[in-house]
């Protein structure tokens, strides 16, 4: 039986994931910085394990309890929207700490077992919008369009050993708690300061009123199918809009 360790499943994208490779009758390692059991099925096939992606101790605490895993999907991920020039430095810091540096130190756990067993897949959840210029986004675009870079440099590293690294590119849901945080108890209107608001609050309008949307499931099946892919794809958009951008492009 194979086993997948997922970060951030305490809600959204990395929860629907978790259920969705349990379904399928997989071993599920589903990692939460605050450890939850009510939200997860019940089953000697999935075990919730405590993983903050920011602190290194706690990565390899996760590996160690995990045992052998075959695939690894770093998908927590924190957002960030506004203006830059607003945007304090600690919090590009922050961002960058999970989306960025949370996603390489976790890869970088795992990758002695992958190597020494010629086999393992890594696949790094960034977001569509590395796939189109976007206004408001430009510290979460930065930490996801480096992770795409370093997938895409990864991959390379890791073929002859039998291992894979692949991005999945989800579009804009709003039903996982990505906006709320986003928001994080500021009005619209407050994230997009004068001399910003009066065409910033147009644009943040249309991110919220957006109809081609992506779904949970959209992306726990494009995660299931990148896993499963033998053809060398490296990017797979997850839900329409982001297949829509991606054509686009
Ligand atoms: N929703 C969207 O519109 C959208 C679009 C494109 C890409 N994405 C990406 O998809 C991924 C999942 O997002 P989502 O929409 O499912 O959002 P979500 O519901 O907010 O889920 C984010 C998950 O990441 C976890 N997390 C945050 N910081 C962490 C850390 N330091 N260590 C471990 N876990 C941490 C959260 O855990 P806590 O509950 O402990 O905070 C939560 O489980 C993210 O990488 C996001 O960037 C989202």
């Amino acid at each position: 039986m194979k086993t997948i360790l997922i970060t951030g499943t305490s809600s959204g994208y990395g929860q629907e994931t978790a259920l969705h490779f349990h379904a399928q009758g997989w071993n599920v390692i589903a990692t939460m910085r605050t450890p939850r059991t009510d939200i997860l099925p019940e089953s000697d096939r999935l075990r919730v394990v405590p993983l903050d992606v920011t602190e290194p101790e706690s990565i390899t605490a996760a590996l160690d309890i995990a045992g052998p895993v075959d695939v690894l999907v770093n998908n927590a991920g924190v957002p960030s929207i506004g203006v830059f020039e607003g945007t304090p430095m600690s919090k590009v810091r922050e961002v960058f700490e999970t989306n960025t540096f949370g996603v390489m130190a976790t890869t970088q756990a795992v990758l002695p077992q992958f190597r020494e067993r010629g086999s393992g897949v890594v696949i790094n959840v960034t977001s569509s919008v590395v796939l189109g210029h976007m206004p408001l986004t430009a510290v979460y675009k930065a930490s996801k369009m480096a992770i795409e870079g370093f997938t895409a440099s990864l991959a390379l590293e890791l073929a002859p050993f039998g291992v894979q690294a692949k991005t999945v590119e989800p579009g804009a849901c709003l039903t996982t708690n990505f906006g709320a945080r986003a928001l994080n108890g500021n009005s619209p209107d407050e994230l997009v300061p004068d001399p910003y608001a009066p065409w910033a609050k147009e644009i943040l309008d249309s991110f919220m009123g957006q109809e081609m949307l992506t779904k949970e499931s959209d992306v726990a099946e494009t995660i299931w199918r990148a896993v499963h892919d033998t053809t060398g794809q490296l990017r797979f958009p997850a839900g329409p809009d982001a297949v829509l951008l991606d054509q686009a492009k």
